[in-house]
């Protein structure tokens, strides 16, 4: 930038030759000229689906986003291709006097999820990636991601085997992508090998790499009727820590990860470049309940614009190095792209 004027930065005397807010003056030049813009194939939206349903129930800190019947979320799944949205993934919430210590409604073929997978399948076929949370904490009375030891700690290879079962009922199901969030070592790879035995190596897996131990669940555990007592901060990822995330995704590309995912987003949008500059494989984030929860709240409040804000994290996202986003607000934000 040196030119006319270089005596000076960017000016001859007080007047700068370089002027940015050229290319900022009207909104076509501003699209023209944008780096970064979302498509709503690269959106994934969460749903939730409960068992013991007649109506869909809204979840009070998260407006906008419910509990579905097994025939709501057919017909979220159907807006969701509708409107050229990316994929779907599901959560399964079961009755509550079918949870136990093992999470056995994780792997029975007639579970709430094994349900919903087909039924969404049967609705979407392959136009929507159907995607299923692959973790015990829904099914578990205790509402940890993994099966207790006998001193109540999460017993990472016992809950192993539980994944590994989990992981083929799944594909059974439908479910076309998995995502082992429960951060137990070794899920990766464990999953992969025992979907390959079975059959399934054209299941893939969306691996959860950096998963906090965040705050920002707070909503999910509403969403999903936890059980959960305590905190996952022997298995989830300490806030403090962001060259551990490349460790565990050296982990995850080896163990054979197809896609990798940061998570939560917006708190960790540094953890999300690095990990977008050191891999080759598609790289998600996930723009947790939490994160939804605080720009509904705020606009409710007449805040902050709701829209603009959407759009602002969701960019940040993108920029941050994001080629897929899970986004509660993925259906809508396709709709506006479109
Ligand atoms: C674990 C799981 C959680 C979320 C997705 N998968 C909760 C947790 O780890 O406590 C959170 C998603 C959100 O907050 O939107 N099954």
């Amino acid at each position: 930038y040196g030119g006319y004027g270089a005596g000076r930065p960017g000016g001859y005397g007080d007047f700068p030759v370089v002027r940015p807010r050229r290319l900022r003056t009207t909104p076509a030049m501003r699209r023209m000229v944008a780096e970064h813009r979302l498509h709503p194939a690269e959106l994934i939206l969460p749903a939730f689906v409960r068992e013991d349903l007649r109506e869909p129930v809204e979840i009070s800190s998260m407006p906008g986003v419910y509990q579905h019947t097994l025939d709501t979320l057919r017909k979220a799944a159907a807006e969701a291709v509708a409107a050229g949205v990316g994929g779907i993934m599901l959560f399964g919430v079961p009755e509550e006097a079918k949870k136990d210590a093992v999470g056995s409604q994780g792997t029975d073929p007639d579970g709430i999820l094994q349900r919903a997978l087909r039924e969404v399948r049967a609705e979407v076929g392959d136009d929507l990636v159907v995607m299923s949370d692959l973790c015990l904490d829904e099914f578990t009375d205790h509402g940890h991601c993994g099966v207790l030891d006998e001193r109540g700690r999460v017993d990472n290879d016992a809950t192993l085997e539980r994944y590994a079962e989990m992981a083929c009922v799944q594909a059974e199901a439908g479910s076309h992508v998995l995502g082992p969030s429960g951060m137990m070592d070794g899920q990766v790879g464990f999953v992969r090998r025992a979907l390959d035995e079975a059959g399934h190596q054209d299941v893939s897996l969306l691996a959860y790499t950096a998963k906090y131990a965040s705050a920002f669940y707070g909503p999910f555990r509403e969403a999903v009727n936890s059980s959960l007592t305590g905190d996952r901060r022997s298995y989830q990822q300490d806030p403090a820590n962001a060259r551990e995330s490349l460790r565990e995704l050296a982990l995850d590309l080896a163990e054979g990860a197809d896609m990798v995912m940061v998570k939560p987003a917006l708190p960790y949008l540094d953890v999300l470049r690095r990990v977008a500059d050191a891999v080759d494989v598609p790289v998600a984030a996930y723009q947790i309940s939490g994160e939804y929860a605080m720009v509904e709240a705020a606009a409710q409040r007449g805040w902050i614009d709701r829209d603009a804000a959407i759009m602002e994290t969701l960019t940040g996202v993108r920029r941050a190095g994001a080629n897929l986003i899970l986004t509660y607000w993925a259906t809508e934000v396709a709709r506006r792209l479109s």
